[in-house]
């Protein structure tokens, strides 16, 4: 059963241990209002912990993934309460994108359409991103006089080889889904004909995996970036370790199921948790 947020700008249905969490503005091209960076920080805080979430996907109602931030509701509406108020925006939706960087279960972006600007935080933020061959992306910010902020410009210098973030930061053009590959932004693009059922199959891969190996996997891939080797090298060793005092059985059923019982293989698959 669909629910929605305080405000109704975000809609959710759990089901099968997916939450498929929506922007739902799609009249306004699911643009990313402050009441919208509030909704979707609820909703994320009420999904994060629940035992039926094993992992959360973000899509857009309409004919939108999102239409960046909200230019009247964002900025010119919050420019006008002063400094106070930006700020306040700001971290309102930088806050929420945050959270989802570091979530603790497995989240995708599945791009349905227009992702613009200030969608990139929200994109760069899911662990895995498929996009629709037919949506379309953009650092618009340049066609209305600002540089790519909240973070969209690390986004594009972060995922794009370093000429393409430039010429899609300078000019302001749209690419579409398969050159969103191409370009290293997301994963892979299927027409949006086929774009639930490949997302649906990808997180059901997904739970099939250890939660708390899954969790140190992706926040170790996130943070070792910056990392010396040798700082990464003993960096993974301790998150292994902690992730050990959540979880001290799994690898080791998963090794037996490997080398006693000889049921799996695992570089084939999941063991059986
Ligand atoms: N902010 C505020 N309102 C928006 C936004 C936005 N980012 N995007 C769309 N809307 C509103 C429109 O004003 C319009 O409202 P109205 O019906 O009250 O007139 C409604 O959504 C529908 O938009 P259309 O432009 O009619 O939709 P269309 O499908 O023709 O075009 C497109 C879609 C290309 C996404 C277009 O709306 C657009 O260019 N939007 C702005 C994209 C953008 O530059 N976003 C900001 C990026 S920079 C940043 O995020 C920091």
């Amino acid at each position: 059963m669909t629910e929605t947020s305080s405000n109704g700008v975000v809609a959710y249905d759990v089901e099968n241990g997916i939450a498929w969490v929506r922007f739902n503005r799609p009249d306004k091209r699911n643009a990313m209002s402050p009441t919208l960076n509030r909704d979707m920080m609820e909703v994320l805080d009420l999904l994060e912990f629940r035992d039926d979430v094993g992992v959360l996907v973000l899509s857009g109602e309409g004919p939108a993934w999102t239409a960046g931030m909200d230019l009247k509701e964002y900025f010119r509406e919050t420019e006008a309460k002063g400094l106070a108020g930006t700020r306040k925006a700001q971290r309102e939706s930088y806050g929420w994108w945050r959270r989802l960087r570091w979530y603790q279960k497995p989240t995708i972006a599945m791009v349905n359409g227009w992702c613009f600007g200030g969608g990139y935080g929200p994109l760069f933020a899911c662990d895995l991103a498929f996009a629709a061959e037919e949506a379309k992306f953009g650092l618009s910010e340049i066609n209305w006089g600002i540089l790519p902020g909240g973070g969209a410009t690390k986004v594009a210098q972060e995922l794009m080889p370093f000429r393409k973030a430039m010429y899609h930061a300078m000019m302001g053009e749209t690419i579409d889904g398969k050159t969103a590959v191409e370009w290293g932004l997301v994963n892979e693009a299927l027409p949006l004909a086929q774009l639930k059922d490949r997302v649906t199959q990808v997180a059901n891969e997904l739970l099939k995996k250890n939660p708390v190996a899954l969790k140190a996997t992706k926040d170790a891939m996130k943070r070792v970036g910056i990392m010396s080797y040798d700082d990464a090298e003993d960096y993974l060793v301790r998150a292994q370790e902690a992730a050990n005092s959540y979880d001290s059985e799994g690898r080791k059923e998963g090794i037996r199921q490997f080398i006693d019982e000889k049921s799996y293989k695992p570089g084939l698959g999941a063991y059986d948790k």
